[in-house]
């Protein structure tokens, strides 16, 4: 069993991690919440494959489980399934001192929590993550959202959760590209603060993408510290926790302008962590060569390093300062000074960043 806990005065809570924690899911959950009925959001696919352990665990423990399954996908996370979950919880009599269950990936996390901010001015909340991006960056920090149809995530809460329980094992059932898409957030971890795990990735690229028990746990467990680190000392984003947008200034763009669903959230900040490298060099900024290291250990997760030819670079670029406009000031990007360190630089030219992209075009279209 690995433990992390993140320090945030009397909102701290702990991340469990290993194989078969499901089966203890009720014990664990007893240890922070009072009260006999939980509320679990859970989408249709997560609780087909491994809804009825999720059940077994509570009830072993004395609980009664709501469930509220509802279909996968992005689009749920929206107002209107937030309003139906309410009426069911209202309906179904919980109160404030209820206790939501967020089992699944991102999607579930961030709606299960908003709901938990906003039911009754907020009740307590548990996450029991079952996607890898989901392990290792959504569940950890409080950042609880919908969207709204014209943006994501615009609508949401810091609402931190009482507990993490992430089992290793539920990830089996993912998909290679979801594993894949996963891992490029523990990459990212790695370069911005940590070179021993980043080298630790390097040296077991395998035992990771096979979803290996011992390392997977190992793996996850150096994440979330890292992250849970960043939280720590910056729980609503006034300064460090920027650095966690590594790859993800050119990662959105590349997201919004190849087309939402055409690239998978991992794999394009998988891109923009190597153009933000590759900048990072360009600029004298970094004081070693970052971007070799970073694109070989993505490559070997199976991750894209360079741009499908029909993704337009000028279109990238005016898509990072047009977002910059609507937040008012200068576009900040978070580059690299060597594998472990990186800090947020104003970046007011956009002609290197450009070069950088247009060096990353695809020869060929890879199928
Ligand atoms: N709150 C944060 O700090 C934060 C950080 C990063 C991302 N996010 C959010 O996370 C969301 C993306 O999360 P995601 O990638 O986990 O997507 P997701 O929740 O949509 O899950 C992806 C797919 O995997 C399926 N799935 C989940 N667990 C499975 C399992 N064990 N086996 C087989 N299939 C499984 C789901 O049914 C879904 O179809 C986005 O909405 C993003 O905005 C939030
Ligand atoms: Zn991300």
């Amino acid at each position: 069993l690995e433990r992390v806990r993140v320090d945030l005065g009397d909102r701290s809570y702990n991340i469990l991690i290993g194989p078969g924690l499901i089966q203890q899911v009720g014990c664990l959950i007893r240890t922070v919440c009072s009260g006999e009925r939980l509320f679990v959001v859970t989408d249709t696919r997560v609780n087909g494959l491994h809804g009825s352990l999720l059940r077994a665990g509570l009830e072993k423990a004395g609980f009664s489980a709501v469930f509220a399954p509802i279909p996968p996908g992005e689009k749920q996370k929206c107002l209107r399934r937030l309003e139906d979950l309410s009426v069911h919880m209202a309906q179904e009599g919980f109160d404030r001192g209820a206790t939501v269950v967020a089992f699944g990936g991102g999607v579930i996390g961030d709606l299960a929590g908003f709901l938990a901010a906003v039911y009754m001015r907020g009740v307590q909340y548990v996450q029991v993550p079952t996607t890898l991006l989901a392990c290792v960056d959504s569940s950890v920090g409080g950042k609880t959202a919908v969207n709204i149809p014209t943006a994501k995530n615009l609508l949401g809460a810091f609402h931190q959760p009482r507990l993490v329980i992430q089992d290793v094992n539920l990830l089996c059932t993912l998909s290679p590209r979801d594993v894949r898409a996963g891992a490029a957030e523990l990459v990212k971890h790695g370069v911005i603060l940590d070179r021993g795990f980043f080298d630790d990735l390097r040296a077991n690229t395998r035992r990771l993408m096979d979803l290996e028990p011992e390392f997977t746990a190992y793996a996850l467990r150096r994440s979330c510290e890292i992250k849970a680190r960043v939280v720590s000392s910056d729980e609503r984003e006034a300064g460090l926790r920027a650095i966690l947008n590594f790859g993800h200034t050119v990662g959105h763009a590349v997201e919004a302008v190849a087309g939402y669903g055409a690239y998978r959230h991992g794999e394009a900040v998988a891109i923009g962590m190597v153009a933000e490298a590759r900048l990072a060099e360009q600029m004298g900024f970094a004081r070693e060569p970052v971007s070799e290291p970073i694109a070989g250990l993505l490559s070997d997760m199976g991750l894209p390093i360079c741009l499908r030819a029909d993704v337009n670079v000028e279109d990238l670029v005016s898509t990072m300062y047009a977002d910059k406009k609507t937040r008012g000031g200068r576009l900040h990007i978070v580059l690299p000074r060597e594998i472990g360190c990186a800090e947020p630089v104003p970046l007011d030219d956009p002609s290197k960043l450009a070069a950088v992209l247009r060096g990353m075009v695809c020869s060929r279209v890879s199928h």
